[in-house]
């Protein structure tokens, strides 16, 4: 993946990794987040098992997602924006319930992203190693579902 770290990928780089057809065969599913109606940032979510090239093999369940996500306007950074954001695209992927757990890889250098994802409900769970380098492995677990049911007394 390029771009995640705040450095500006060349055209090429971004087709390479980003054209429709691409994204299908690794299973990544793109999203553009509005702000007001306006395209605000690029995100997306992937199955994390059999994501191939050294991607999460160690991976035995299904139910695992993983996000990315990027402000474009560098001036819209640090308004709690990604914190919304993300929260957005959790609340999205929890809709399927299939899916069990979500997790993300911030460079450990990224504060910014590191704070914004614990504000969104993900906890540090260690460094690891990447094909993109180390990363910081981040996950947010599905909300328990409550259901109330009602006890009536007869007589
Ligand atoms: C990561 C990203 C989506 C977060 O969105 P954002 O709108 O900037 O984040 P938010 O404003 O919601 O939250 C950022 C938090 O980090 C904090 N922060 C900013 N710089 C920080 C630093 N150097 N050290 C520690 N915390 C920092 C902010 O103060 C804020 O926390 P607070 O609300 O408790 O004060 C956005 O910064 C981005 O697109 N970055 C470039 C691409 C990228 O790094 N993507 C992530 C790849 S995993």
């Amino acid at each position: 993946m390029v771009g995640w770290g705040g450095e500006r990928p060349t055209i090429q780089q971004v087709q390479q990794c980003y054209l429709p057809r691409i994204l299908t065969a690794e299973r990544v599913t793109p999203y553009i987040g509005l702000l007001g109606g306006r395209p605000l940032a690029y995100a997306q979510s992937y199955v994390a098992l059999g994501a191939g090239d050294g991607w999460w093999e160690d991976e035995t369940d299904p139910g695992v997602r993983g996000i990315d996500q990027s402000i474009a306007d560098p001036e819209l950074l640090g308004q709690g924006l990604g914190t919304r954001l993300v929260g957005a695209l959790v609340d999205l992927l929890f809709s399927d319930s299939q899916v069990s757990r979500i997790q993300t890889d911030p460079a450990p250098h990224n504060l910014r992203a590191i704070r914004c994802y614990e504000k969104a409900g993900f906890r540090r769970i260690r460094t690891i190693v990447t094909p993109d380098g180390p990363a910081l492995y981040m996950l947010r677990d599905r909300p328990v579902e409550v259901s109330s049911t009602s006890h009536r007394s007869c007589g």
